[in-house]
């Protein structure tokens, strides 16, 4: 979701629906979900967006450097995914983009054509991926970005054509079907990228390696909390024009236009918030932490959207237990359907330190050394984080109640001085590039896809099951 990626998607679609005119119409029905400002912020990022896409396609593609070897890609599934991960590959170098393959023949797949030709890519458009790696035999890679159920079958025959493949998470809405996936890397020797970005991002990178890796800066974890909350959202719908004829829309397994635009809350084909939202940041407690979960519980349901719409839980509170070396883990994730208020990011406490992560720039990345950690000096003439902030001695208020001499001092807050300044997925998308030239390892392959994938598909399993489940050692493996 841009929902996950709430952003993402606004992104996208600013840019697909151009320098629309806001009417009143839009205003009123807006002003029913949005606040009057949101709206008109979004009315401007709109038409920013625009403004950028029409600059950059008179650029022209982003040109390779002459020994860099062009990378023939296609993009499979074109929907508000496949246009982010097509803005951000626009901006790679040597990349050829040579076909779009979308069912959604009467709407995505043209926009997102159109958008590749305005930066002179003379791509194909097919709507069956098969026809389409029947036909284009000098392709290299292909990035997938469908609905989830469909990844394993997509990822599958392309890595069998000998297909480098990029694949969006959630690896698969199954195990099996992601077991699949990670059998034909390994049969085919081609690479599998699964997307979970902020492996990638360099924010990321720095306080796993620098912060938590070569500083301690935390000391011993001992919980981590984090959170993606969502404000109510209407259903997303298409304009009666560009419907998907039936028997089109059930020979790729959809009921309807309906259920094929809101894909992710009907069983069998999405998982619902707690994989949409929640897969980015519990791959990032395990890849944190350095270890699997041992247990999961979890309490959740249908507190907010008509279960006849909206199959899976809208609402997820979650409890992992890992088992570290340092010691026992307790892990809290919540996903809500209410407002979005206090946005994303994840959490980690130790007993020296906080680290608060976000992928995004509102909480972006801060660490708070508790009173009676060591000096983080070192750290700071790093440049690893900044000095602190000097915390604020307010004047004595006669009518605020006293101050109890017990009450802890707040930690010290630290800013981690790392900005990533292209689009969220364009590291990722780097990182599966360089690999695919054999210049790079990749930082998501299809065993972690995997494991990431063991964690967060239990936890809809464990709100059904209203009881605290447990993995073993051998349900990560593969
Ligand atoms: N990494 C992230 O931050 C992030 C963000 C958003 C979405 N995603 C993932 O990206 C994927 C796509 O999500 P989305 O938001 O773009 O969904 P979407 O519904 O907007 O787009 C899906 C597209 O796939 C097409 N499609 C469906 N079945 C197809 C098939 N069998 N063959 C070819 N095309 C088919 C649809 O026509 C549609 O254009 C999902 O797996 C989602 O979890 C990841």
């Amino acid at each position: 979701m841009a929902g996950e990626d709430d952003k993402d998607k606004v992104a996208a679609q600013a840019k697909a629906a151009g320098p629309k005119k806001i009417d009143r119409r839009d205003v009123l029905k807006g002003l029913s979900t949005v606040p009057a400002l949101g709206l008109f912020g979004y009315a401007w990022y709109k038409q920013h967006q625009y403004q950028q896409a029409t600059a950059q396609a008179a650029a022209g593609p982003a040109v390779a450097p002459g020994d860099l070897q062009e990378i023939n890609v296609a993009l499979l599934g074109a929907g508000a995914q496949g246009q982010v991960l097509t803005d951000a590959m626009l901006r790679i170098p040597g990349l050829r983009f040579r076909a779009v393959c979308d069912i959604w023949t009467e709407y995505n797949q043209k926009r997102v054509v159109n958008s590749m030709r305005k930066f002179k890519h003379e791509v194909n458009a097919y709507e069956d991926y098969r026809e389409m790696l029947d036909k284009e035999k000098e392709l290299d890679a292909v990035v997938i970005a469908t609905p989830d159920f469909w990844h394993s079958q997509h990822a599958v025959d392309c890595l069998k054509a000998a297909k480098h493949v990029y694949c969006e998470k959630e690896m698969s809405n199954t195990l099996e079907g992601a077991r699949a996936m990670v059998a034909a890397a390994r049969e085919s020797g081609k690479l599998l990228q699964i997307g979970h970005q902020r492996r990638s991002n360099p924010r990321y990178l720095h306080c796993y390696q620098k912060l938590l890796g070569e500083a301690k800066l935390l000391g011993r974890i001992v919980t981590v909390s984090g959170q993606w909350n969502r404000a109510v959202t209407p259903d997303l719908g298409a304009p009666d024009r560009y419907a998907i004829p039936e028997a089109r829309l059930k020979q790729y397994g959809f009921k309807d236009m309906h259920q094929f635009r809101n894909w992710r809350w009907y069983k069998g084909l999405g998982g619902g918030p707690i994989v949409d939202l929640g897969s980015h940041q519990i791959d990032i407690y395990t890849w944190f932490l350095g270890v699997n979960p041992s247990h999961v519980m979890a309490s959740g349901g249908q507190l907010y959207y008509d279960p006849k719409t909206h199959e899976w839980y809208d609402t997820a509170m979650v409890v992992f237990d890992y088992d570290t070396p340092a010691g026992p883990v307790k892990a809290y994730y919540q996903t809500q359907t209410t407002n979005g208020s206090l946005g994303y990011f994840e959490n980690f406490m130790g007993d020296q330190g906080t680290l608060l992560i976000s992928e995004s720039e509102v909480h972006a990345a801060k660490v708070y050394r508790d009173t009676n950690a060591p000096a983080w000096d070192t750290w700071v003439q790093k440049g690893y984080v900044t000095a602190p902030k000097i915390q604020e001695v307010k004047e004595k208020d006669e009518s605020a109640a006293v101050m109890d001499v017990r009450e802890s001092v707040s930690p010290d807050e630290h800013k981690v001085p790392i900005v990533l300044r292209d689009p969220y997925h364009q590291p990722h998308l780097q990182n599966f590039f360089d690999a695919v030239r054999g210049k790079a390892k990749l930082n998501c392959p299809a065993e972690i896809g995997y494991e990431s994938a063991v964690s967060v598909l239990k936890v809809n399993e464990a709100i059904e099951a209203k009881s605290r489940l447990s993995f073993t050692p051998e349900d990560f493996h593969i």
